[in-house]
């Protein structure tokens, strides 16, 4: 298991579970579903048969510029956002110096070879910064947080948890609340003309 794994395991085990809010979403397609507490927290860790399928392919040709989807991998949702240029310039022109973790590590962002700093571009998938594809799992106690489909995007545009109060910009990266890290990114790299493999 991966530290990245364990870390959001422990999260989620430490955590009263009325407080897991979770969007529906599917491995395979542009799908997105109404939010609404998440009964079971085991139902976050992957099922033998869900680890099992390391990746999925997510096929974008449908996504609008602007539309947030949330789809499944391992049991955990991954938030996919196609970002308007306002969006990606707004991430872009962050300055390191005003992030709460200016440091992304490969256990937090897989794609990464070592430490690099939490630039929007070391966070996206693709250079022009379009794409961006975080776990929507908040990295304080592991809520979901609200901004994908509905509710607050937070003070800084990204994503907000309700739980304790942490806002994420648009680069999914923490700017005030409790949550001490980033929202860390899955394996992402698109295989085909918009199909994107997570995993
Ligand atoms: S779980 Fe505490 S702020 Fe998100």
């Amino acid at each position: 298991m991966s530290d990245e794994t364990d870390q959001l395991t422990a999260a989620m085990g430490n955590h009263p579970r009325r407080d897991f809010i979770f969007y529906a979403a599917s491995g395979t397609g542009a799908v997105t579903a109404s939010a609404g507490l998440w009964p079971l927290i085991n139902s976050l860790n992957p099922s033998a048969d869900v680890r099992g399928m390391s990746s999925v392919d997510v096929d974008l040709s449908d996504v609008e510029l602007g539309q947030r989807i949330t789809v499944k991998w391992r049991g955990r949702p991954v938030f996919i956002w196609r970002r308007a240029a306002a969006d990606i310039a707004e991430a872009r022109a962050t300055p390191l110096e005003d992030l709460v973790d200016p440091v992304d590590r490969a256990s937090e962002n897989p794609n990464l070879t070592g430490e690099m700093p939490a630039l929007d571009r070391n966070r996206s998938v693709d250079e022009a910064g379009e794409w961006l594809v975080v776990i929507g799992i908040c990295t304080h106690l592991g809520c979901v947080p609200l901004g994908q489909s509905g509710g607050s995007v937070g003070k800084w545009g990204g994503w907000f948890c309700p739980c304790h109060g942490s806002h994420y910009d648009r680069s999914g990266r923490i700017r005030k609340g409790p949550a001490p890290r980033n929202l860390d990114i899955p394996p992402t790299a698109f295989v085909g003309d918009l199909l994107l493999r997570i995993g």
